[in-house]
């Protein structure tokens, strides 16, 4: 099939859209975002993603990447809000709640009828381990400084989603309050911790209590930055039958459905 010929994108407006470091490898294609569903303004989920990242951190944070990523997990996300009404969903790592505040609006629209539990310290990412180094975070100095920059403040988390009655906050390191749900089903589970162990933790103990044909989302997944979340993932796994369904995306996440 012939190519369609490509227009010259507009200027990309700098609050969207990170400038690329380098050109494209040699042979890749360039990336035209203009012609792209997610990034059109009228787009619904992109609307969503710009209200929630203000509500949750006043429309700092945002990234290409993660615009990528949460175009997916919105979509998981409802699909499977619409599937199981009366199961419940979770999340590990909400940091100031933008993913949280998108998946309750969501919800908040369906009639979704389960408990929304989140869990996160609220106090950054946990120790790295030897699954967690890599050439991108070379040293122990840096390497705390940016555990720290994930702290955030529980009560402005709770603040930002107090219309959502159905949420509920767990502060803690994971998985200490996961107990506190070990009775319940889940339709969809969000896991975003960055680091191998809680990563790890937190598959080991929601797997078991996704209901078949319930989503997991794995955020970082294949991201170098941190190759623990992904090892965290393919070591559980391993000791599983296969899932219906496991699908890599190329922008550092993957999806499971059970
Ligand atoms: C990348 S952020 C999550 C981003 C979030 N999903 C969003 O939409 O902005 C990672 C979060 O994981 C939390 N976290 C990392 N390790 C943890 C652990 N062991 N226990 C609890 N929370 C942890 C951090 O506090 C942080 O809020």
């Amino acid at each position: 099939m012939a190519e369609e010929p490509v227009a010259t994108p507009p200027a990309p407006s700098p609050s969207r859209v990170t400038p690329l470091a380098a050109p494209p490898p040699a042979g890749r294609a360039d990336f035209h975002y203009s012609h792209i569903d997610p990034f059109d303004a009228e787009e619904p989920i992109r609307q969503l993603y710009d209200t929630s990242i203000g509500a949750a951190q006043n429309g700092h944070g945002d990234n290409i990447y993660k615009q990528m990523r949460y175009f997916v997990l919105a979509q998981l996300a409802q699909q499977a809000a619409e599937q199981f009404p009366a199961l419940d969903f979770a999340e590990c790592g909400c940091f100031h709640g933008h993913s949280t505040h998108m998946i309750s609006t969501l919800l908040d629209a369906s009639s979704f009828a389960g408990r929304f539990h989140v869990f996160d310290s609220f106090e950054g990412l946990s120790e790295f381990q030897a699954e967690d180094l890599s050439a991108f975070k070379p040293t122990d100095e840096i390497r705390n400084t940016y555990r720290k920059r994930f702290a955030s403040d529980f009560d402005k988390v709770s603040a930002t989603l107090a219309s959502f009655d159905f949420v509920r906050l767990y502060k803690g390191w994971i998985p200490a309050r996961f107990d506190e749900v070990s009775e319940c089903r889940f339709a969809f589970v969000s896991i975003d911790v960055d680091m191998y162990q809680p990563t790890y933790d937190s598959i080991a103990f929601f797997y078991p209590r996704l209901a078949p044909g319930g989503i997991m989302f794995f955020d970082d997944y294949g991201y170098k930055d941190f190759p623990g979340a992904r090892k965290a993932v393919d070591d559980y796994l391993a000791t599983q039958p296969k899932p219906g369904l496991f699908v890599r995306l190329p922008y550092a996440s993957a999806f499971l459905k059970k």
